[in-house]
């Protein structure tokens, strides 16, 4: 009944309904078709860092009403007017979503999980994990006949959110740290009391299995892929590493490399599996652990293509001083996600900004990597791409603030892996190193 509502909403709003119109004809009616009553509505919420959000809403706990207590806020809802342009090429719909990431990151929203932009004319959903925020469908253009069904859709999504966030380290060239970083934030995060499922998804190396001591599989897990009835997880392998005190340990599963998967031709994979089966399979992971990380391989074949696929988002280490890493960053964000991005159709998986790891760097030489960029920078500019918020994401017309998290060499991190056990176990340093990563990307 409510949605049969939203529609003649829409139907009555004038052509150019400016956002008081929007505001007073339709948002009430688009946060009832997704399920909030009036009290579970608050207007202007204050976001804490003395703005407000059009709308926030909360479903009613036991006797916590959220227009009264007006806390732990779930959803957030930006509108703009129809003379807003929202398509998703539009300076304006950039500058909004800016706007809701800002809301959505705010003190008194800690705990909302979902924020939405909309003016009528189009409608995007994005979902909030610790401090990530990335779409959960695309920017939809809505109309008489397809909002019902868009509504419900949106509807699903929030009633159901997936716990994890799925993350693949990828980067297409080799030698950047993408299995050490996989591994050592698996391990943080697990210290951190996160439930973590890391995933060993370059077959020709095995090294993330291989660095945790752990037994390669012998087909189990090529099985588990080509057979919808096995349950993936079933293949998992936990690795343990013993605490001081008496019977305790941290642990986190890992889903090994599979030996039959090593040479594997791309050909034969191709015409066995699909591209999504590594998302599909993942389905009830989703829902168990809080963070699931895929090391993938350094090219742009099988392995990374489904890794890249199954995730929401994207960590892509690279080198200040090793032009092909960053050069690769930047082609992998202007060609091959966006090619998973279109078959996908659910806004996902998006990069994260880059990091560099795992080298000493000078003034000097972060000068010369600047320097790159900034070339790497003004060809995607002129192929149409705006690359600066992968590469600067803090860098604003106000403050050119240049910076780029790092995770510094340290010997210890690379020497670990003779010992079997990630390094943020062992040495202090690296515990430091991998936590600040953490906090920068991912934790809020
Ligand atoms: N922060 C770091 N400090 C020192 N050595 C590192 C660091 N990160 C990675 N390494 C080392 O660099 C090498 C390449 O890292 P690896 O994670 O295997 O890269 P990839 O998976 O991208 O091929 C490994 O020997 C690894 O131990
Ligand atoms: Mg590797």
């Amino acid at each position: 009944m409510t949605t049969t509502s939203l529609r003649s909403a829409l139907q009555s709003l004038p052509e150019n309904a400016p956002e008081a119109v929007v505001d007073q004809h339709f948002s009430t009616q688009l946060l009832e078709a997704l399920g909030f009553q009036s009290q579970e509505i608050h207007p202007q919420y204050p976001t804490g860092d003395g703005k407000a959000v059009d709308k926030a809403a909360r479903k009613t706990i036991g006797d916590d009403i959220f227009i009264y207590t007006k806390s732990d806020p779930f959803l957030l809802l930006e509108l703009k007017g129809r003379d807003c342009n929202l398509s998703s090429d539009a300076a304006q719909y950039q500058k909004t979503v800016h706007q809701l990431k800002h809301y959505l990151l705010a003190p008194n929203c800690k705990t909302v999980q979902w924020g939405i932009i909309t003016n009528s004319c189009h409608i995007q959903l994005f979902r909030k994990h610790g401090k990530v925020i990335y779409p959960a469908t695309q920017c939809l253009s809505l109309d008489n006949e397809n909002i019902d069904e868009i509504v419900a859709s949106i509807r699903r999504k929030i009633e159901n959110p997936t716990k994890a966030l799925t993350i693949a380290v990828y980067n297409n060239k080799g030698g950047v740290g993408k299995t050490t970083t996989t591994v050592n934030l698996a391990a943080i995060l697990t210290f951190l009391g996160k439930r973590v499922l890391a995933i060993d998804f370059d077959p020709n190396q095995q090294d993330l299995t291989s660095s945790l001591g752990l037994p390669l599989s012998e087909g189990a897990v090529f099985e588990a892929l080509r057979e919808r009835s096995i349950e993936f997880i079933s293949t998992l392998c936990p690795y343990k590493f013993p605490l001081k005190k008496v019977d305790s340990e941290l642990r986190f599963d890992v889903i090994p490399a599979d030996e039959e998967l090593k040479d594997a031709s791309d050909d034969l994979l191709r015409k066995r599996l699909k591209r999504n089966l590594l998302h599909r399979k993942l389905e009830s992971a989703r829902q168990e652990y809080d963070y699931i990380l895929i090391d993938s391989p350094p090219n742009w074949r099988f392995f990374s293509q489904l890794a890249v696929y199954a995730a929401d988002v994207i960590l892509i280490p690279t080198k200040h001083n090793n032009l092909f890493s960053l050069e690769n960053a930047a082609m992998a964000i202007k060609k091959f996600f966006p090619e998973i991005q279109k078959e996908k159709a659910d806004g996902s998986p998006i990069p994260l900004p880059i990091f560099f790891n795992g080298e000493k760097i000078t003034q000097p030489q972060l000068a010369v990597a600047q320097k790159e960029i900034a070339n790497i920078l003004k060809i995607a500019k002129k192929e149409g791409f705006d690359l600066l918020p992968y590469f600067y994401p803090r860098y604003t017309n106000a403050r050119k603030d240049l910076h780029i998290p790092q995770v510094p060499s340290y010997a210890n991190i690379s020497g670990a892996a003779f010992s079997r056990t990630p390094a943020v176990y062992r040495y202090r340093t690296a515990h430091e190193y991998y936590k600040s990563l953490a906090k920068e990307y991912f934790l809020q």
